[in-house]
C-alpha cells in the first residue's frame, strides 16, 4: 500500500543542499551529503534464486517504499503455503504411547504392541495419568502417503506439543522443536509442521511416525490437533506461534536501482540500514556487501568499490529471512526502518564517529568533552583541523575549539576536545534543552565533512538508599515497557507513530520507556531526547540458552560483542539514556557459571561509554545474585518479584525493570449474573475485565505493584508491562486471541481503565475517571461495582442526581473508590473534591441505539512528506452523541483528494480483520483509521459510512510548508 514516486537521485542531492542550508549549514560546511534511500524499492516475498544478480528481472515485483512489513501487509510466502506443498494432520486419532525414553523406540520396526494405545490430541496426564515433572514419553502410529504425492513437499502436522519434542519419519529425524535437558526450553505453544524429505519417504506405503517428548511441568504430550484456521494474515498453525501473533513471515527480496552523478568519483559512500528484520544479507551490483543476524541493529556497508557512475544504473538487493519462530513478540519483516545513503570525502568522521559526554555539570557551568574520530580513507597522510562549535538550540554558538592532527592514509585518530559552557540549559524531563555539536573537518583549508550531532547537558545519578537523581533532583522513574511493532502500521516505523505514543504516555504521567528487548528505532531515541523521556535502552532477550527455536541465541557467541557495541556507539550521544540493559530475563541468571558472561557485556558497556550504569532485567534474582550474574552490573534490575524490593534494599541500586503485567481489554467488564447478584468473570469469551483484579502467576494487578513501588523509595521507579498493547503474546488465551492484553492502552492508542489509575498515580493535573460504562440493560436494580481513580483527596458520586456518598482515599488503603450501585438507566457523575471544594468531574451516560459516525482526526493539517499521520477517532454514537459502548457496527472509509489509508484497528485482540484495510468493524464503540499523506499537499476528504448510521466525513489538509 505504499506510496511510490521514482525521484531522480540529481534531484534528491538537491533537495539535500536546500534542506540543509534551510536547516542553518551552508552547503560550503562540506560534501558530506546523507540521503534517504527509502523510496523506490521493489519487493517479493519468498526465496528467490539469482535475485542478488544486477541484470535479474524485477519487473513483476511490487513497488514498494520503505520502512516496509511485508507480514503484517499478508506478503508472507513460507515454503509451507506455496502450491506445491501437501500436509498431512496426523494428530487425530489412535497412537501407542509408552512412557520413558529409548532410543531404540524410533525404529520403524520397533513392536510397539505392548504400548497403551491413547486417543489424541490429550495431554498424557489425560490419557495415562502420567503426571510426573521433567518426565520423556514416547508417541508412535503409522501414516499412509499416498502415491500421488511424489514430486510434491510433504508436511505432517503435529498439532502443538509440550514442551519439547524430536521426531522420526521411518527412523530419520525430520524435525523438533524446543530443546531436552540440560539446556531446556519449551515450545509448548508452538504447532509442529514438519517436512519429510522426499528419500524417506515409502510413497503408497505406510511409514513410522514415532514422537520423542520431553515435558517440564504441567501438561505433556501431543495436546492440540494445530487445525489450520486462516483468517486474513493470521494462521492458526504460524510457525510465528501465539508470541508472534501468528502471522507468517518467511524469506522476502527487496531491489532498488539508482545512479549516482560522475562527480562522486573519488568519494566514499556508505549504505546504511537502521535495521532488517531479520538475517539480512545485502547485494551491490552482485556483490555480496554482507550479512546482519540481527533484525534490530543499524549497520553500514561502504559502497564505493563497486559502484558505477554516470548513466550506469546500480543495483543494491536485500534479502531477509525470518525463520520463525524466533521471537517471544510479532516482530514483522523486511526493510522495516529507514535506509540512507551517505557520500563523504576521503578524509570524514566515521560512522557514530562523535562522542560527546558532559563530565561535570552545573547549573553555572558544564564541561563537554567531544571526542571525534576521523578516518583518513586516502592514499597520503594528512593534516586535519577538526573544528567543534556548540550551538544551544536557537542556533547561538555558546563555545568552540579547534584541533589539529595527523591522520595516517588508511587510518583513523581520535580528536579529543574539551570546552566549558557557563549557565547551561539543563536537559530535563520538563524541559529537554538540546545543544548541537556542529563538526567542520578540514584539510588544506578546504571543507571536506560537516556533521550535527544533538546532545544534552545533565547529569544522574542511581542511589542504594533513595533512588533515582536527574540534575540533583529525586525523580521516580514512572516507566513503561514496550514493544517495537505501531498496532495497526505492523514493525514498519513511522515517527509520528511513535511521537503519539509518546504523547498519550507523557498526558498518563509516563517519565520513561524501556526499550524492551532490543535496540529501538533511533528516531524513538531522537523523540525521547526532544520529549523529555528517559531510557533504558536494551540490547536482548536472549544470550545462548534460547527461548525460542530460532531465537538470537543462535547467534550470541558470534555476534553479542558486534551488536552490543553497536548499540552502544549509535545511542550513546542521547542524553534521555539512563541505562544499558544487557538482556531480559536471561535463562542463563540460573547457571553456576555465568558470572564471565555477565561481565563480558558489562565490560563493553563500560568501555564503550563508562558514563552509564549497566543493568538487566532479572526475574529470578536470588539465582541471578548467586550465581554472580548481578556482580558486574551497577543497577539491578528486578522484573516482578515484589519482595525482592525489600529483601535487597541498600545492597545494591535497584530498578523494577519490569512490572505488573496486569492484563485487561478496552471495554469489557465481563460482569456476568451469578443468582441475584453480579460477579465479575476475569476472563471471558478470550477477554479480560477492564477491573484492575487480573494478572499472571508471575505479575501483579497495577494496583497492587504501584503501592508495593511507593512503599519502596529506594528503588529508582519502574517499568510496567507494557505502555501499549502489541501484536503476539496473547496471555493468557491461545488462538483465537492474536495480540496482547498487557496493554495500558489498546492496539489503537486508545486508553484502557487502567490509564487512569496510572494517571492518577502520576500527574497532578486534576483528574477523575469513572468505571465502567453505565449500559446495563438487564441488570436493573442489580449492583454494579463502580470504581473511581483520581488524584483528589475525594469523590462524591451521582446518579440521576442523587448522591450515592463521598468517599475519601485517606479512609482506604486502595487506590480506587468503589459504591456498588443498584443499576438504573441515566447519568453517572463523579465530582472530586479537595477541602471541600469541587475540582473536577467525570460523567458516563447509558448510551441509546447507534445512530450516527463520530470521526475526530488527531491532526487536521500534515506534512506533505507521504509519511505523516493523522489518526481518526472513529466513534459510534446515539442520536445525542453518547458513545455505544457495546457498538460493533462495520464502518467502511473512503478517501478522496491527496492521502492513503495506512491502516484501521479497533483494539480487539481476538479480531482477524487486515490491518490494511478500508473498513473495520467497531470494538465497544470505536475504531481507528490512520491517514498518511502523499507528497502533493492539497485537501483530503475522508468519509465513514455504515449500514443504518448516520455517516460523518472531515477535511484533513496536507502542505509542504510543516
Ligand atoms: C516477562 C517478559 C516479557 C513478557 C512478560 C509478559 O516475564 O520479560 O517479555 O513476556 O513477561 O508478562
Amino acid at each position: 500500500m505504499s506510496h511510490v514516486k521514482r525521484i531522480p537521485i540529481a534531484y534528491l542531492f538537491i533537495s539535500f543542499l536546500m534542506a540543509a542550508f534551510i536547516g542553518g549549514c551552508s552547503s560550503t560546511e562540506g560534501p558530506r551529503h546523507t540521503q534517504s534511500f527509502d523510496s523506490d524499492w521493489r519487493f517479493k516475498a519468498g526465496d528467490i534464486d539469482g535475485a542478488e544478480k544486477p541484470g535479474y528481472n524485477d519487473s513483476s515485483w511490487i513497488k514498494v517504499d520503505v520502512p516496509h512489513d511485508w507480514s503484517i501487509e499478508g506478503l508472507a510466502r513460507t515454503e509451507v503455503n506455496d502450491d506445491n506443498t501437501t500436509e498431512f494432520s496426523i494428530v487425530k486419532g489412535d497412537w501407542k504411547f509408552n512412557k520413558g525414553d529409548n532410543s531404540r523406540w524410533k525404529k520403524p520396526d520397533f513392536n510397539d504392541g505392548s504400548w497403551q494405545t491413547v486417543h489424541l490430541p490429550a495431554t498424557w496426564e489425560e490419557t495415562s495419568n502420567y503426571t510426573k515433572d521433567n518426565v520423556f514419553g514416547w508417541y508412535r502410529r503409522e501414516l499412509t502417503i499416498p502415491a500421488n504425492v511424489k514430486g510434491k513437499k510433504v508436511f505432517i502436522n503435529l498439532g502443538k506439543i509440550d514442551d519439547a519434542d524430536e521426531t522420526y519419519v521411518n527412523g530419520v529425524k525430520v524435525g523438533g522443536l524446543g530443546q531436552f535437558p540440560p539446556n531446556y526450553t519449551t515450545a509448548w505453544d508452538i504447532i509442529r509442521r514438519y517436512k519429510i524429505p522426499g528419500d524417506i519417504i515409502h510413497y503408497g506405503e505406510k511409514n513410522s511416525i514415532a514422537v520423542r517428548v520431553f515435558d517440564g511441568i504441567q501438561g505433556g504430550g501431543i495436546y492440540s490437533d494445530g487445525t489450520k484456521i486462516t483468517e486474513g494474515i493470521f494462521e492458526s498453525t504460524s510457525p510465528a506461534g501465539g508470541g508472534g501473533g501468528y502471522i507468517n513471515a518467511g524469506t522476502g527480496w527487496y531491489r532498488k536501482e539508482f545512479t549516482l552523478p560522475e562527480s562522486n568519483q573519488g568519494k566514499r559512500v556508505f549504505i546504511e540500514f537502521d535495521g532488517v528484520y531479520m538475517n539480512s544479507d545485502v547485494w551491490l551490483n552482485g556483490v555480496h556487501l554482507g550479512n546482519r543476524p540481527y533484525g534490530y541493529s543499524s549497520f553500514q556497508y561502504e559502497l564505493t568499490p563497486y559502484l558505477k557512475f554516470g548513466n550506469e544504473k546500480n543495483v543494491l538487493a536485500v534479502r531477509a529471512d525470518v525463520q520463525q519462530p524466533c521471537s517471544r513478540w510479532y516482530s514483522g519483516a523486511g526493510i522495516y526502518r529507514h535506509v540512507h545513503l551517505t557520500v563523504t570525502d576521503p578524509v570524514h568522521i566515521a560512522q557514530w564517529g562523535t562522542y560527546v559526554t558532559t563530565p561535570d555539570v552545573s547549573t553555572e557551568e558544564a564541561t563537554v568533552h567531544v571526542q571525534t574520530k576521523i578516518r583518513n580513507q586516502s592514499t597520503s597522510n594528512q593534516n586535519v583541523t577538526l573544528e567543534t562549535v556548540i550551538v544551544d538550540d536557537a542556533g547561538h554558538k555558546v563555545a568552540s575549539s579547534s584541533s589539529v592532527q595527523n591522520v595516517n592514509a588508511d587510518g583513523d585518530s581520535v580528536f579529543e576536545q574539551s570546552v566549558k559552557i557557563s549557565n547551561p540549559k539543563l536537559w530535563s524531563l520538563e524541559e529537554p534543552a538540546l545543544y548541537h555539536i556542529k563538526s567542520k573537518v578540514q584539510v588544506n583549508g578546504n571543507n571536506v565533512d560537516f556533521k550535527d550531532t544533538p546532545f544534552g547537558i545533565r547529569s544522574f545519578e542511581f542511589t542504594t538508599d533513595k533512588g533515582f537523581f536527574l540534575n540533583g533532583k529525586h525523580v521516580a522513574i514512572q516507566g513503561v515497557c514496550d514493544h517495537h511493532d505501531l498496532g495497526s502500521l505492523g514493525a514498519a516505523v513511522s515517527k509520528r507513530a511513535i511521537e503519539r505514543q509518546l504523547e498519550i504516555l507523557k498526558s498518563m504521567g509516563c517519565n520513561a520507556i524501556r526499550t524492551s528487548h532490543n535496540p529501538p528505532d533511533p528516531e524513538l531515541l531522537d523523540l525521547c531526547d526532544h520529549m523529555g523521556f528517559v531510557v533504558m535502552d536494551e540490547a536482548f532477550d536472549e544470550w545462548i540458552q534460547n527461548k525460542t527455536m530460532n531465537g538470537y541465541g543462535k547467534y550470541f557467541n558470534e555476534w553479542s560483542e558486534r551488536d552490543l557495541k553497536d548499540m552502544i556507539l549509535r545511542d550513546r550521544n542521547h542524553p534521555s539514556i539512563i541505562l544499558w540493559s544487557i538482556g531480559n530475563e536471561i535463562p542463563e541468571q540460573g547457571s553456576p557459571d555465568v558470572y564471565e558472561m555477565s561481565k563480558r557485556l558489562a565490560d563493553f558497556c563500560h568501555t564503550e561509554d563508562p558514563t552509564r550504569p549497566v543493568t538487566s532485567a532479572c526475574n529470578t534474582v536470588d539465582a541471578a545474585t548467586k550465581n554472580g550474574f548481578t556482580k558486574p552490573l551497577d543497577v539491578v534490575g528486578i522484573n516482578y518479584q515484589l519482595p525482592a524490593y525489600k529483601k535487597y534494599r541498600g545492597k545494591v541500586k535497584l530498578i523494577a525493570s519490569e512490572t505488573a503485567s496486569a492484563i485487561s481489554t478496552r471495554g469489557e467488564y465481563n460482569l456476568v449474573q451469578d443468582g441475584d447478584s453480579l460477579k465479575i468473570e476475569k476472563q471471558l469469551n478470550y477477554q479480560c475485565t477492564s477491573y484492575d483484579i487480573i494478572a499472571p502467576g508471575w505479575g501483579n494487578t497495577a494496583e497492587s505493584t504501584l503501592k508495593a513501588v511507593k512503599d519502596a523509595p529506594w528503588i529508582a521507579g519502574e517499568f510496567v508491562w507494557t505502555g501499549f498493547d502489541y501484536i503476539g503474546e496473547p496471555t493468557p488465551f491461545p488462538w483465537p486471541s492474536a495480540s496482547s492484553y498487557f496493554g495500558i492502552i489498546d492496539l489503537c492508542g486508545f486508553p484502557k481503565d487502567r490509564y487512569y489509575l496510572y494517571q492518577s498515580q502520576w500527574t497532578n493535573k486534576p483528574m477523575v475517571h469513572i468505571l465502567p460504562h453505565w449500559n446495563w440493560k438487564g441488570f436493573e436494580g442489580m449492583k454494579i461495582p463502580v470504581w473511581c481513580y483520581s488524584n483528589c483527596e475525594s469523590v462524591e458520586l451521582f446518579l440521576n442526581g442523587k448522591s450515592l456518598g463521598e468517599k475519601k482515599f485517606s479512609d482506604t488503603k486502595d487506590l480506587h473508590l468503589v459504591w456498588n450501585v443498584p443499576y438504573t438507566s441515566g447519568t453517572l457523575k463523579a465530582v472530586a473534591k479537595n477541602n471541600g471544594k469541587i475540582i473536577c468531574t467525570d460523567e458516563i451516560q447509558t448510551a441509546g441505539d447507534p445512530a450516527k459516525i463520530i470521526l475526530t482526526p488527531d491532526r487536521t493539517e500534515l506534512s506533505a512528506d507521504g509519511r505523516d499521520l493523522s489518526y481518526v477517532k472513529v466513534e459510534i454514537v446515539d442520536k445525542e452523541g453518547r458513545v455505544c459502548p457495546n457498538a460493533d457496527n462495520l464502518v467502511k472509509f473512503n478517501i478522496e483528494g491527496d492521502g492513503i489509508i495506512a491502516g484501521v484497528g479497533n483494539g480487539d485482540p481476538i479480531s482477524h480483520e487486515y490491518f490494511k484495510s478500508s473498513e473495520r468493524k467497531a470494538f465497544h464503540g470505536l475504531a481507528l483509521v490512520i491517514i498518511q499523506s502523499t507528497e502533493k499537499s492539497g485537501e483530503l476528504k475522508i468519509t465513514a459510512t455504515s449500514d443504518g448510521l448516520k455517516q460523518s466525513g472531515v477535511v484533513i489538509k496536507t502542505s509542504n510548508k510543516n
